[in-house]
């Protein structure tokens, strides 16, 4: 497909549901005792996967409308083994978080998933459910999983690496589990797991470095509405600070201090940032957040404040490509183990279309020009954070961009393209 130059982006939207919470709100509305009712829904491929995955475990879940579920929980250990393996396509949330819940159930259950997903690491979340008791086998440290449950016990467990995927399979498993597990974290990660856990009744403590969890008796979430994704807003609102003359806003949008530090870094490069209407859905933060452009100068991130950015560190890669002078990231070394080696991806995917970039270890530098990219051609590798990535580039860019693969946006965001249209027309 061809993304072309656009000469500015303008205009109100809003965004689908936060896919991160959504994964969540499915997964422990299935352990729920009674109905779970999940209004703002982000519906795409991954969050397809846990419908599926919770289905083949007999859970009842009715689509109300393309946001809109009724899930039918079964209770904390209701779940049942299907006769087959669960197939979790490309979700690394749901593979990861999954396990978590499926200790706690009587049975063996694989788990596959497709290729990229087979091929990112799963000792992570193994290693520690074993040390409470699980049984987890994985293929080489990959998928496919098998896991069965049986008498777990409490741990207090130190991530070796900043995961909110891990500490929340740790947080889940400790429902379960005698006694209070505790998971410290080296750098705070989103926190919905465990915001998530506490409006479903569950005993839950939340700390700047750690969340304990004791064994619950029943969860109950009842109406829960999903504030729209943050991350799926951010290719719209670094068009916005990318491309002159721009002003968008992006109305209910999530704001979790733990997902929004794109927001303070083109704050910091000069970006013109404002958020309207605070306020609270579903127990987590939100508001409109409206991005201006501006002249932006470049930055450092530094390691601590990867987490608050990890799946748009692409995109800052293409802000700071528009920022005068240089440009740093570090620390993000968990970059080459996402759905694609994100800093090899964007590197050489930016490199081709003109701009000053290379890759270190753990992320990469830019030296930034004040201008247009000159364009060419990005191929996506499948991976949906870089098919936004290169639409994006192509709208900001002189000559536009030929985006090879670009149906991999399917997998975060179904209707990425029409938005950015809505935009253009504005
Ligand atoms: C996620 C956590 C992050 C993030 C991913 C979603 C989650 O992964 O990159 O897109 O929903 O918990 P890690 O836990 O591997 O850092």
């Amino acid at each position: 497909m061809r993304v072309e130059p656009v000469p500015a982006v303008v205009g109100h939207v809003a965004v689908p549901g936060d896919k991160s919470i959504s994964h969540r709100a499915v997964l422990v509305g299935a352990i729920c005792d009674g109905e779970t009712v999940v209004r703002g829904f982000g519906r795409s491929a991954d969050t397809e996967s846990t419908l599926e995955a919770v289905r083949a475990l007999g859970v009842e879940v009715v689509d109300e409308d393309v946001d809109t579920l009724r899930v039918r929980g079964r209770g904390l250990r209701g779940l049942v083994a299907p006769a087959g393996a669960i197939d979790c396509g490309n979700a690394g949330t749901l593979m990861r978080l999954l396990p978590g819940i499926l200790v706690g159930q009587d049975g063996r259950f694989e788990l596959t998933g497709d290729e990229s997903l087979s091929s990112r690491p799963m000792e992570r979340v193994a290693e520690p459910l074993r040390r409470m008791g699980a049984t987890i086998d994985t293929t080489d440290g990959h998928a496919p999983l098998v896991v069965e449950g049986g008498e777990l016990h409490a741990i207090d467990y130190e991530l070796p690496v900043a995961s909110a995927q891990v500490k929340s399979a740790i947080l889940l498993a400790g429902l379960y589990a005698e006694g209070e597990t505790t998971v410290v974290e080296p750098l705070p990660t989103r926190d919905h797991t465990e915001r998530l856990l506490e409006r479903a009744g569950a005993p839950v403590r939340r700390r700047p470095n750690s969340a304990t969890v004791s064994r619950a008796e029943r969860l109950s979430l009842g109406e829960l509405e999903i504030p729209g994704d943050f991350s799926s807003a951010a290719p719209l609102l670094v068009a916005a600070a990318t491309i002159p003359g721009s002003t968008v806003t992006v109305h209910g949008v999530g704001l979790n201090p733990r997902r929004t530090g794109l927001l303070d870094v083109l704050e910091r490069m000069g970006a013109r940032v404002a958020v309207y209407n605070r306020r609270a859905i579903g127990g987590e933060p939100a508001g409109d957040v409206e991005v201006r452009a501006s002249e932006l100068v470049g930055t450092t991130i530094t390691a601590g404040e990867v987490p608050g950015l990890v799946d748009e560190l692409p995109l800052f890669a293409l802000a700071a490509c528009h920022a005068r002078g240089d440009s740093v990231v570090r620390g993000a070394g968990e970059l080459r183990v996402k759905e694609t080696d994100r800093i090899e991806g964007v590197v050489e995917e930016l490199r081709r279309l003109g701009a000053h970039i290379r890759a270190t270890d753990d992320g990469f530098r830019v030296r930034g020009v004040p201008a247009r990219l000159r364009g060419g051609v990005v191929d996506v590798r499948g991976d949906h954070r870089l098919a936004m990535l290169g639409a994006v580039a192509g709208m900001s860019s002189i000559e536009g961009v030929e985006l090879r693969g670009a149906e991999a946006v399917e997998v975060s965001f179904p209707g990425f393209f029409e938005l950015l249209a809505q935009l253009e027309a504005a």
